[in-house]
This record gives structure tokens, C-alpha cells and sequence, in this order.
């Protein structure tokens, strides 16, 4: 594949895949990116080689998507409203981008039959009671008057309109669903948990956790994640739908607590209700695991690093 499309490529994992595709034969990347969590700092690491094209606009807004498209060979869209604070501060535009931009993306990438890898999200399985989450799971999302369960929603429909037009013989996609990806440059400002607590530690601010800390998660490296992306564009695994994640669980207080001596900080832990953060459109599962056999078994790698050589791979960056 010599000429990509990256939708959503200033942000977080974006800037880490193109990282990895500028070291290969790739001959062209195009971004499309509104840097509306992105950041232009992501890019201008790249601009020392001729490779990166970089449209700064909302992915809705570029006119003649399909045009804009043309003679490229595979295309990564990234581009949504992310983090739980930024999607709870922004709920019905970022509900709207998930939807439309993913619908522009499908259609430009229709015309031109280029096959595209949609990043969906864990949270599509809600607060599923299966012990783990296979992709088979059934999801278990709230109520509407939860509205941060829009999020899952919107990725949900993004899942369906990509399985719907592969049904049809419409387009190529590949699905992934991504849980908890951690790595250097990651934003502490839109509500992602390890950022934020590195950032209190390394100040020796009070950790801040929501809830009572008894919730666990799964937290991946991002290096893991674009890998395998890079890895099922190559399989062409199209009309697929695969768990991106780690099967480590970590408590929220164990994760703090691991932060805390990583940084060898003097900050205190304080618990606050959801409730007085969100208010009562909010509730937040107790559990995220997922499991990982067929990506595994698919692909044949496994994810590299367990959560302590993850945190202190990260702190050892900030300090940088
Ligand atoms: N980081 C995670 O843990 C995680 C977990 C599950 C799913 N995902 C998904 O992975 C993808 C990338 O997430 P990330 O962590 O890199 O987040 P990010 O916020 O760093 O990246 C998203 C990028 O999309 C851009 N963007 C947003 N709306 C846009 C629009 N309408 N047009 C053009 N650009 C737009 C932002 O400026 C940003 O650069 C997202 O689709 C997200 O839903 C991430």
C-alpha cells in the first residue's frame, strides 16, 4: 500500500500510526484532521519528510470527499469526539461526528473502493455482564437519559453502516474496538484517566478518582494497537470485527497507587462521586476486559507490555 488516508491523524493514536507507516514503503499519507483534540505538534514532527499531506478541517467540511480521495489505497479513520469529558462537554457534536463524518468517510471510500479500518470503541459492549467481552458479547447499554452512553451508540451505528454495506458488496471495512490504548502523548485535558493521574503525580497534585476506585480496567500500548492495524490492512480482513486490548485488569486505586510510586510523588488520593462531576447522565462500568483470542489467533502477536513497564514508559517520557 503505497498511499494512505489517516482521518483523525493529529491526535493521539493517529500521529503514533503514522509514526510506524512513514518507516515503510508508504509513499503518501494524507490527514484530515479539524485539531479539535488533535494537535499540529503531532504533525510537525513529520515535516522533515515529504510524505505527510496534511487537511486541516473537519473531515464534513472538505468538499468532494470522493475527489479528495482519489488513487489512495486504504484508509484509517480515526476521526470522533473522544474521552469521556470532552464527549460529556460536547455531547450532541460529538454524537454528530461520529455519524456523519464516518458516513462521509464510507461514501468517498465507496466511490474510490478503497477498504477502510473504523476505530470503534469497548464501550459499544455498555456494562455487559459477560465475564469477558468476545465480539459476540451482548452489549448491555443504559438508558437514552444516560447520554454518555451516546458515544457507544454512535460507534454502534458506525459498526452497523459498515457490516450493512459489506453485506451489500459496498465497501471493505475493518472494525476494531478499542479498549483503554495508553502511550506517550496522550492528552490529560479530555477525561483520560492515565494521563491525568501522571500529570497530578509528577506535580504532587491530589490524584482525583471518580467513583471508589473499585472499577477496573485494561489498558493497552498504543505501539500494540497501530500494529495491529497496520497488520489487518495487510490480511485485508474485511467485514471483520475484532477486541483490541490487553487482558491485565487494574483497579482505578491500584492504577493510581502504581502512578504515585512510578513517580515517587507525594500525592494524595480523593475520591469524588460521579454525580458531582457529570451530574446524573452518567454511570460507568465496573468491569472492561476483553477478550483477545481471535485477534490473536488471527494475527498471531500478542500485546508486548504489561501495565508497569506501560507507566513507567510514559512517565520516563514526561520527564523528557
Ligand atoms: N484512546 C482510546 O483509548 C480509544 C478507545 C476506544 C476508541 N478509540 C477511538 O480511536 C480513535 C482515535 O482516538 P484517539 O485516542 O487518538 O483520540 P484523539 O482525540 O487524540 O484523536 C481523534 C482525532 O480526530 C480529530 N477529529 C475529531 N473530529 C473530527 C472531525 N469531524 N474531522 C476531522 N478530524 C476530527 C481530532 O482533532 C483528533 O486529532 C477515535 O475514533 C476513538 O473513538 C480510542
Amino acid at each position: 500500500m503505497k498511499k494512505i488516508i489517516i482521518t483523525g491523524g493529529a491526535g493521539f493514536i493517529g500521529s503514533h500510526l503514522i509514526e510506524k507507516l512513514i518507516k515503510t514503503e508508504v509513499e503518501e499519507i494524507l490527514v484530515i484532521d479539524d485539531l479539535s483534540t488533535g494537535k499540529s505538534a503531532n504533525l510537525s514532527k513529520f515535516n522533515d519528510s515529504n510524505k505527510v499531506k496534511f487537511i486541516n478541517k473537519k473531515v464534513e467540511d472538505v468538499q468532494n470527499l470522493d475527489e479528495t480521495f482519489e488513487g489512495y489505497d486504504f484508509c484509517y479513520h480515526l476521526a470522533a469526539g473522544v474521552g469521556v469529558q470532552y464527549i460529556m462537554e460536547n455531547l450532541s457534536k460529538s454524537l454528530l461526528t461520529n455519524i456523519l463524518a464516518t458516513h462521509e468517510v464510507f461514501e468517498a471510500c465507496k466511490k474510490n473502493n478503497i477498504p477502510v479500518l473504523v476505530t470503534s470503541t469497548s464501550e459499544v459492549y455498555g456494562v455487559s455482564e459477560d465475564k469477558e467481552w468476545t465480539e459476540e458479547s451482548r452489549s448491555l447499554i443504559g438508558p437514552t437519559t444516560k447520554l454518555r452512553w451516546s458515544y457507544a451508540a454512535s460507534k454502534m451505528i458506525d459498526e452497523f453502516l459498515a457490516l450493512s454495506e459489506y453485506e451489500e458488496g459496498k465497501l471493505n471495512p475493518i472494525i476494531v474496538r478499542l479498549f483503554n490504548i495508553i502511550g506517550p502523548n496522550q492528552l490529560s485535558e479530555y477525561g483520560m484517566v492515565v494521563p491525568k493521574f501522571i500529570d497530578a503525580a509528577l506535580n504532587n497534585n491530589d490524584i482525583i478518582i471518580h467513583g471508589d476506585g473499585s472499577q477496573s480496567r485494561s489498558f493497552t500500548w498504543v505501539d500494540d494497537v497501530t500494529s495491529y492495524f497496520i497488520k489487518l490492512a495487510e490480511m485485508k480482513a474485511y467485514g471483520e470485527v475484532f477486541n483490541i486490548g490487553q487482558t491485565q485488569e487494574i483497579t482505578i486505586k491500584d492504577l493510581a497507587e502504581l502512578i504515585i510510586e512510578t513517580c515517587d510523588s507525594k500525592s494524595q488520593i480523593n475520591y469524588i462521586q460521579h454525580e458531582e462531576v457529570f451530574g446524573n447522565k452518567f454511570e460507568d462500568p465496573t468491569r472492561r476486559t476483553p477478550n483477545i483470542d481471535k485477534i490473536v489467533n488471527f494475527t498471531g502477536m500478542t500485546p508486548t507490555k504489561d501495565i508497569n513497564s506501560m507507566i513507567k514508559e510514559i512517565v520516563a517520557h514526561k520527564k523528557k
